[in-house]
């Protein structure tokens, strides 16, 4: 063998060998994500959800959920105990439309998982990153001290605010398909719960819809959820991709698609979340609709959380790469500026927080931030109909935002 194809032989050993451990380890981490299933039910968008026992539910391998006896209700709801109106199983007609329920539903007893498949996970630039998000600048910082190197981070946001002591909050968003512009973007609007400082230590609690290619492998609008406890470092993730957030509802499955949309000048579709915190057991709960309760973030995932959160942000996120050297195309909310108003402006209308007498409310002193309101931008508003509302969004790139 000359030198050359001895060289050559090794070579390809070598990247054989790397692409071997990373199979291995691909099929490692789907076999840790996709637990067995009861019954799966396919999709008309393609995703797979498994109906996995609620036992056997990913959450347990959390080293603090060992034992963890699950609870099956909340003992508080800030609007009122009336669990007739509360449903953790399939007994009631509700009209949530996630697009699988076309094809069938989960057993009671089970909570639908949407299956992640290998090519999911390839798409990130690493297992570990997968389902995670990518850094502190995935948090709009408006009251940090270094607004320059924030604006940097091309994560760009249009947001409400309040800065207190909150035990929950509330909203009703409607629904839209953003455009975005290249794969490794996207856009996202949602309800934030954080605690703690904007630095190493953030602990954050996150619901809403989103649109993002990297993750979904598709364009189309999806409930999700995300938590941390460090920040966006090593804890936390998207809904089920690791271990934390408990299911106990056997209708929504988090990460799947939400339909129907709002159109431009036409019908408007919403949906409510409302995330609070159980005053006995401190753990924090979400209602997705009207009255589906979701499950709950144990409190011991969490530090500052585990008292109250200090900061509550409405709003927008999308990822900016420029990679053109221009401002991205990819849109915020409807991709309309807020001065367009209803059927064409992206809301959160009946804005409250949860206060220290666990009641809910409309907020104090909302405040605004964006980091270039040219590209996206947010405004307040209060009437009788809506309460508080938000008004954000935007087209991105455009002349005033090059
Ligand atoms: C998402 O939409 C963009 C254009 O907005 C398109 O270029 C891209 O191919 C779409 N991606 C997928 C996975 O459908
Ligand atoms: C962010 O950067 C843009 C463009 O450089 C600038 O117009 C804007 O004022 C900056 N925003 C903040 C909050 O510093």
């Amino acid at each position: 063998m000359s030198m050359f194809s001895r060289f050559a032989m090794v070579m390809f050993l070598v990247v054989a060998a790397t692409a071997a451990t990373n199979d291995f380890e691909v099929v490692e981490h789907l076999n840790k994500l996709n637990k067995p299933s009861m019954k799966s039910i396919k999709s008309p968008d393609g995703d797979i959800i498994d109906c996995v026992h609620i036992s056997n539910q990913a959450a347990f391998d959390h080293p603090s959920l060992k034992n963890h006896k699950i609870q099956m209700r909340p003992n508080y709801h800030p609007e009122g105990m009336n669990f007739d109106n509360m449903k953790v199983s399939s007994e009631t007609q509700e009209t949530i439309n996630q697009l699988w329920h076309l094809n069938g539903k989960c057993a009671k007893g089970t909570i639908p998982v949407r299956r992640t498949k290998k090519e999911d996970v390839l798409r990130a630039s690493s297992i570990k990153k997968y389902g995670k998000k990518k850094s502190v600048s995935s948090v709009a910082q408006p009251t940090s001290v270094d607004l320059d190197l924030i604006n940097q981070s091309g994560h760009q946001h249009a947001i409400a605010y309040v800065e207190g002591e909150f035990y929950g909050a509330k909203a009703t968003m409607n629904v839209w398909d953003p455009q975005i512009q290249q794969s490794n973007e996207f856009s996202l609007s949602q309800i934030w719960l954080l605690g703690g400082s904007f630095s190493e230590d953030l602990n954050s609690i996150e619901a809403g819809w989103q649109v993002s290619p990297d993750l979904y492998g598709d364009n189309n609008t999806r409930f999700f959820t995300y938590w941390t406890s460090d920040a966006y470092q090593a804890t936390g993730c998207y809904n089920l991709l690791c271990s934390g957030f408990i299911q106990i509802n056997n209708e929504i499955a988090l990460g799947a698609s939400i339909s129907p949309i709002s159109k431009y000048h036409g019908s408007q579709y919403d949906i409510s979340i409302l995330i609070w915190k159980d005053p006995e057991q401190g753990n924090w709960w979400m209602q997705f609709g009207k009255g589906n309760v979701l499950g709950y973030w144990p409190a011991s995932l969490f530090s500052y959380l585990t008292e109250s959160a200090s900061m509550i942000q409405w709003g927008g996120e999308v990822v900016n790469s420029a990679s053109d050297g221009q401002h991205t195309t990819t849109q915020m909310g409807s991709g309309h500026f807020p001065e367009e108003g209803f059927g064409k402006s992206s809301y959160f209308r009946n804005v409250q927080i949860v206060d220290g007498s666990n009641s809910l409310r409309a907020p104090k002193d909302i405040d605004t931030f964006t980091e270039q309101p040219n590209c996206y931008d947010v405004q307040t508003g209060k009437n009788d109909g809506w309460g508080s509302y938000i008004y954000y969004g935007g087209p991105g790139r455009n002349p005033n935002c090059p």
